[in-house]
């Protein structure tokens, strides 16, 4: 097996490649002047099952064409299989046509990656979608819910509620709050635009410790109105655990402002204190 990763993805890449004792590469991207890339692999692949790891957002458009010429390298060189390792895969919100001729982006970007044997992508956003594999046969998700139950066990003694942001996040909350054996409360919300959101006021009783999960914080402005939910209903200690740190135009201080922020490492940023990897290497050892 050959472990082969961008820049972003590199320790995520190293410590897979370290765990399940294959080999590692870097993948080699130089940008032309035009704008195209140009794209090399450091280790030659021939026979080798080879794993690409990319975390495909910021600068997304350029992650998925990055991401779809290492394929055809691997491909090219004679790879025995080309799996692809999302540790964000993109364009999942947009799983349905919102208004009149405007496109269905997440069925033609998934299309891009028909060239990868098996897709395997932590935590996708699935909504309208259920499962990865009713969007394309080789696609598969995989969840960091444990690697989140063990870090709050670890990290959070006291009393606690688990808050959702809205009716998506009960897929991921109910679980982590059942596997914790705590109180779980989700919430309603309408989505008024890419920037607002409205929350339906809830009549329940938070603990004064309250833990919000959601599976990406983008503007965080699903986080800030959750936040307010839970401090105009007496919680005192807020955290606030994103696995995908999306965090753009200042999402991350209007969290950090209220709670502590927590993400995952699918995406690096400075909040992120829950590596990924061992839920990888799991996926790997299965075929
Ligand atoms: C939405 O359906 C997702 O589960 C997240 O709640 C959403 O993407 C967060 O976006 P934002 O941070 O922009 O509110």
């Amino acid at each position: 097996m050959l472990i082969a990763s961008f820049t972003e993805t590199r320790k995520i890449g190293m410590e897979v490649a370290r765990a399940l004792k294959a080999k590692y590469t870097e993948i080699f991207v130089e940008d032309f002047p035009d704008g195209e890339y140009h794209l090399a692999l450091k280790k030659n692949p021939k026979n080798e099952r080879v794993v690409i790891i990319n975390s495909i957002i910021n600068e997304v458009d350029n992650k998925i064409i990055e991401t779809v010429l290492a394929a055809g390298i691997a491909r090219d060189y004679g790879a025995k299989e080309v799996f692809l390792v999302a540790t964000y895969f993109p364009y999942m919100r947009q799983d349905k046509h919102f208004m009149k001729y405007d496109s269905l982006s997440s069925k033609y970007i998934l299309k891009l990656f028909s060239n990868f044997d098996r897709i395997i992508a932590i935590d996708p956003h699935l909504h309208r979608i259920h499962k990865m594999n009713e969007a394309s046969k080789n696609a598969e998700s995989i969840s960091t819910n444990d690697l989140i139950v063990d870090y709050i066990k670890k990290r959070f003694k006291k009393d606690f509620t688990i808050l959702g942001p809205d009716s998506e996040s009960a897929q991921w909350v109910s679980p982590i709050a059942s596997k914790l054996g705590k109180k779980v409360i989700v919430l309603e919300k309408t989505r008024l635009s890419s920037t607002h959101i409205k929350q339906k006021k809830v009549n329940e009783k938070f603990s004064k410790n309250v833990i919000i999960i959601d599976d990406i914080i983008s503007t965080g402005k699903t986080l800030a109105g959750a936040l307010k939910m839970a401090k105009d209903q007496g919680a005192k200690n807020l955290i606030c655990i994103g696995i995908h740190g999306v965090l753009v135009n200042g999402a991350d201080k209007l969290v950090s402002k209220y709670s502590e922020l927590i993400t995952t490492n699918t995406i690096p940023n400075k909040y992120a204190k829950i590596d990924v990897s061992p839920i990888i290497v799991k996926a790997l050892r299965k075929k």
